[in-house]
């Protein structure tokens, strides 16, 4: 069924609401009577199936509790059959490990709860179409039609993925890991590695322990990516400052998000600062004559960024954030990384999901790069032992560099910051 098409007509996409109580699809649809988007209703999957038929949907918002089929596995078949459209869950039945599975395994996109605010759920679906959009642009098609085919999964990311799926043990999650001698020597280096106060350990199965699987789970992707492109001297050297670079972020990230929020980071967000540079990785393999560009331009002007280098130089629309945000989609990452990948160097002023954890990454983002802003530095930070910025400087630098970039950008960054202290 659609409603109120030719008033919504040009608008930013078709979405397609499914829930089996009346009211809610009429409520939804009063609510959505404004907003510049084409209506669809559907009363049960089936009826959902039909629309999908006759009409292309760019975004489908699904009730829980249905009869017949549940949410989960509406969202399932969807993905399956229309791996494009965006899924997003609006239920009031969900216990919390459901929801959670559902959102780090990419089933869905982001979970409301009912009763929903109107104004949010609005803010928030436009949010997920612009995104989209975003990703689609020309530019950045046209650079991944040039190479002959995109980087695709890689099958040891996938297995280690499945394997924390069906809740697999340390000693299964490790044996995954040994199949690849240098991904795990390298798991073990980084846990090795003062930085991370682990001690030193020879077995892969204590280095997931006391990495935490999240965060071997991105380091897996982003060596395994390593692998499937063998790179060259000075590109294997580039890939080693970004990997050091995201280490770094990823460590101090949930320390700045202490700071800033009065409260931990959810333990699901803790590997985003390992994967948000990404999209630098796949320039470097498939793109280094324009990686060097970058660089190139970067040396000449002093004090430029990586981010502002490739402003200059015309690619706006398929900087590193814009391929790294594209593929992790296409992986099927959680949003808070796609999200973390899109605007860790141009944060939105409204709709994100995830406000809180972008602001603390692109803080911290900010204050590896000041702090160890020569590559050599870093690569030493990642290796010495005495590198730890205690916590008196770490928040007074944060401080500072917020208030540099609320002015710098008039942006008012994190207004639920507790300033001044
Ligand atoms: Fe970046
Ligand atoms: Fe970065």
């Amino acid at each position: 069924m659609q409603l109120s098409q030719s008033e919504n007509k040009g608008g930013l996409g078709h979405i397609l609401f499914v829930d089996d109580e009346i009211n809610i699809l009429k409520s939804l649809r009063r609510a959505f009577m404004q907003a510049n988007l084409n209506l669809f209703i559907a009363s049960n999957p089936e009826e959902a199936f039909d629309v999908l038929r006759q009409d292309s949907i760019d975004l489908i918002v699904s009730d829980y509790k249905m009869p017949g089929m549940n949410g989960l596995q509406f969202l399932q078949e969807i993905k399956n059959k229309y791996p494009s459209i965006i899924r997003v869950m609006l239920s009031g039945y969900v216990d919390n490990a459901t929801v959670l599975k559902a959102l780090t395994s990419g089933l869905v996109t982001t979970f409301f709860s009912k009763p929903w605010d109107n104004k949010v759920l609005i803010a928030k679906i436009n949010h997920l179409l612009q995104l989209k959009k975003r990703l689609n642009n020309k530019y950045l098609l046209e650079l991944f039609h040039s190479i002959q085919h995109l980087p695709s999964i890689p099958t040891l990311y996938q297995e280690f993925l499945d394997a924390i799926h069906r809740e697999a043990n340390y000693k299964e999650l490790a044996g995954i890991v040994n199949k690849d001698v240098s991904i795990a020597t390298e798991i073990l280096r980084i846990s090795n590695s003062a930085y991370f106060g682990g001690g030193r350990t020879a077995s892969v199965e204590q280095a997931i322990m006391i990495l935490g699987i999240n965060i071997v789970k991105d380091i897996v992707i982003t060596l395994s990516l390593f692998k499937d492109k063998p790179l060259s001297g000075i590109q294997y050297h580039y890939f080693n400052q970004v990997l050091k670079h995201s280490s770094l972020v990823n460590f101090y990230m949930p320390k700045v998000y202490k700071i800033l929020f009065e409260k931990p980071l959810n333990t699901q967000f803790t590997s985003v600062g390992i994967t948000h540079d990404i999209g630098k990785i796949i320039l470097l393999q498939y793109f280094p004559e324009r990686y060097n560009a970058i660089l190139q331009h970067q040396k000449q002007e002093e004090g430029m960024g990586f981010y502002e280098s490739e402003i200059a130089l015309g690619y706006r629309y398929s900087t590193h954030t814009e391929i790294g945000a594209y593929l992790l989609d296409l992986w099927n990452f959680p949003q808070v990384s796609i999200e973390a990948a899109l605007f860790h160097h141009s944060p939105e002023k409204g709709g994100l999901l995830y406000p809180d954890t972008l602001m603390a990454l692109l803080l911290t983002n900010a204050f590896v790069n000041g702090k160890w802003n020569d590559e050599d530095d870093a690569a030493d930070a990642f290796q010495a032992t005495g590198y730890q910025v205690d916590d008196k400087e770490l928040r007074e630098s944060i401080i500072k560099i917020r208030k540099e970039l609320s002015r710098e950008r008039d942006y008012q960054l994190g207004q639920s910051v507790t300033g001044g202290r």
